[in-house]
């Protein structure tokens, strides 16, 4: 069983509500809300006052915040109360200061995730998986949707997967960036048990039918 998180990055933005139903009703498990601030990323998108309004008009929904910006701990409590339920930051956010900024989103109340970018090693994880409820292993580099997925990832995910295992942890592996009816099947494969998609979701044909078969895998 894989989960399915639904990047609504590629949404039409001025109906979220009604693109976020859609995705629900399509199977989606979670909705990926994408933080970006030009700074970390080379990108702005939306922060904390529109996933509040979400929130408010699709309550019963998971909120699975992808944090790709400077500072996240200082930022982490606004996204908490705006009804966010995951909080995932950026390993190279945070030169030196990984294990505050669990702490920090912990404290919201929120499960915690780290996300890593296709140029830094799995291994950067390690240190840290027995404090993480999630561990994102980026398929592309941060900063737009719809990009090529790289295939390097699928042993990324594997690493990740390996030393879960080797020490009896069970936090969600995600992968984002590039996930597709063709990269998803690999990245499940590979140990990865939650699949964020975007521009494969709004674009298909049958967005229903695509998430069933994540969910299968
Ligand atoms: C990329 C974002 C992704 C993006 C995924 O920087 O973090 O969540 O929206 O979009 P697709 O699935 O189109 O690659
Ligand atoms: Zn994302």
């Amino acid at each position: 069983m894989t989960e399915l998180s639904v990047s609504i990055l590629s949404a039409d933005l001025a109906d979220l509500g009604a693109e976020c139903r859609r995705a629900m009703a399509c199977g989606a498990n979670m909705v990926h809300y994408d933080v970006m601030d030009g700074h970390f990323v080379p990108n702005i998108t939306y922060g904390a006052p529109v996933l509040k309004c979400l929130n408010k008009a699709v309550p019963e929904m998971v909120y699975d915040v992808h944090l790709m910006i400077s500072e996240p701990a200082r930022y982490a409590p606004d996204f908490a109360a705006a009804g966010a339920d995951l909080i995932t930051f950026h390993y190279e956010a945070v030169p030196g200061a990984v294990e505050q900024t669990i702490a920090s989103i912990r404290e919201t109340g929120c499960r915690v995730g780290m996300s890593i970018n296709p140029d830094t090693s799995p291994q950067a994880v390690f240190p840290y998986l027995d404090k993480l409820d999630l561990v994102l292993v980026m398929g592309v580099n941060p900063g737009f949707g719809g990009q090529k997925f790289i295939p390097a990832t699928v042993h990324r995910v594997a690493e990740v997967k390996a030393e879960c295992d080797r020490r009896g942890l069970s936090p969600y592996i995600q992968v984002d960036g590039g996930v597709n009816a063709v990269t998803g099947p690999q990245c499940a494969a590979a140990g990865a048990n939650l699949l964020v998609m975007g521009s494969a979701f709004f674009g298909a044909q049958d967005p229903a039918a695509l998430a069933k078969t994540i969910r299968e895998l």
